[in-house]
């Protein structure tokens, strides 16, 4: 069992303490619709890595302070929650604002995208040989790199497009750079896990609830479902188990990184609907189903609160959270600012609870 994780019976009911977990990746947007999906992150995780594909996305040193302020401004009264802020590189982004970032304090990553890949990643890189310098200073600084794993050559097959960034883009960047730090963000294949499991020290990898408890099936099962389509896409079952193994492994490579991607239901119930899923709101409900259903809850306090801060040098967060073997029912939809989303697993029944 991982060093604080209890589990204890009360009322003939199974409670599991573990200590506060973190979201290592999260999409918050802005404005209203922001304020509305913080609230949901800020019950269950003392801290997020925010991402930066806002439009225009946030590519220096004054907008994500700009941007953390609008955060810390929208918490719910009382709340701690800090978020931990990213950049977003192009290929112009300069070195120097990557020292900035580190001399800020607040920056805690930087974010690649290749351009095209996904939501507002037209602004990304083309050519990652372009970024050399900005590599470097991340070397110099320790600030990993949050890579978008995916080629985006419309003649690679959509389920191939990870398994090929990391073998043609990643795996050579790695070799240029023997100092960058480098998470490969919400990885979905057998591939992607073993290539962190073989990988240096430097290599870690966020896992989706998403893609631990669904396979592709979910996005065609008995018609199109808009609400499972996220990129990277779902992948086969077989992916999903080596995800599963890798997630409840127990290594300090792998953690919780939720992707919630909040999309008002229209823009993705549409002739083109957008990529994403909002997890945010039972997120660490989902992933207790997943950790449980395949025998490793006692691994889910090291994959949720403490091999990321280990990763990230942060501490480990004060207090706990606790989850109840009580079922409970996700809402059909929620209103956030004023906009209609569709949670992950709408209308059905998860076998655990968040404890207040
Ligand atoms: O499904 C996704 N949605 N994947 C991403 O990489 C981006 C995200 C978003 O911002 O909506
Ligand atoms: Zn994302």
């Amino acid at each position: 069992m991982a060093p604080h994780a209890k589990i204890s019976t009360m009322n003939t009911e199974t409670i599991i303490a573990i200590k506060r977990p973190d979201d290592w990746h999260l999409h918050l947007r802005d404005g209203d619709l922001m304020t509305g999906v913080l609230a949901d992150t800020a019950k269950q995780f003392a801290r997020a890595i925010i991402m930066p594909n806002l439009k225009p996305p946030i590519t220096s040193v004054s907008q994500a302070g700009a941007y953390r302020d609008r955060i810390l401004k929208s918490l719910p009264v009382g709340s701690k929650f800090q978020p931990l802020m990213t950049l977003y590189l192009t290929e112009a982004t300069p070195p120097n604002e990557i020292l900035s970032a580190k001399e800020a304090g607040f920056i805690h990553g930087v974010k690649l995208y290749p351009a095209g890949a996904t939501t507002h990643s037209d602004a990304g890189v083309r050519d990652l040989l372009r970024c050399q310098n900005a590599l470097k200073a991340l070397e110099e600084t320790g600030i990993p790199l949050l890579v978008h794993a995916e080629v985006t050559d419309p003649s690679v097959d959509i389920f191939d497009r990870e398994a090929v960034f990391l073998e043609e883009i990643l795996r050579p960047a790695l070799d240029r750079h023997p100092k960058l730090k480098v998470v490969v963000e919400h990885i979905t294949t057998r591939q992607a896990a073993e290539f962190v499991a073989q990988g240096e020290d430097r290599l870690a990898a966020t896992l989706t609830a998403h893609h631990l408890l669904f396979n592709r099936n979910a996005i065609f099962q008995g018609g199109v479902r808009p609400h499972m389509y996220c990129l990277p896409v779902l992948k086969r079952e077989e992916h999903r188990l080596s995800l599963l193994q890798a997630a409840t492994s127990g290594s300090s490579r792998y953690f919780l990184g939720t992707d919630s991607a909040p999309h008002a239901r229209e823009t993705k119930e549409n002739a083109c609907g957008c990529a994403g899923c909002y997890t945010a709101y039972s997120a660490l409900e989902l992933y207790a189903e997943a950790f449980d259903a395949y025998g490793y809850l006692s691994r889910l306090e090291g994959f949720s609160s403490l091999h990321g801060p280990a990763f990230y040098g942060l501490p480990v967060n004060e207090g706990f959270v606790k989850l109840q073997r009580v079922p409970t029912v996700v809402p059909e939809h929620l209103i956030r600012g004023g906009i209609e989303l569709v949670p992950l697993c709408a209308g059905e029944r998860l076998a655990w609870s968040l404890l207040d």
